[in-house]
């Protein structure tokens, strides 16, 4: 499993990180620099559904 995010739609909520720091990495001021494809570590699939989830700007996606 793989995590994108959409640089043109995060708004720095920060939500992501707050919930799953393992994964959801953000930049200095807050906004998420996962970048494209980022490898979910294996085990961590449920808790990257939920970092998904909770972003409010739908910024964050799944790529299988
Ligand atoms: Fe950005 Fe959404 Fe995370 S707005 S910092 S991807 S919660």
């Amino acid at each position: 499993m793989k995590v994108s995010v959409d640089n043109s739609r995060c708004s720095g909520h920060a939500r992501c990180n707050a919930l799953v720091p393992v994964i959801f990495t953000v930049d200095d001021v807050g906004f998420s620099d996962i970048g494209e494809g980022k490898e979910v570590p294996a085990g961590l699939e449920d808790e990257a559904r939920f970092g998904v989830a909770a972003c409010p700007e739908q910024a964050l996606r799944i790529e299988q």
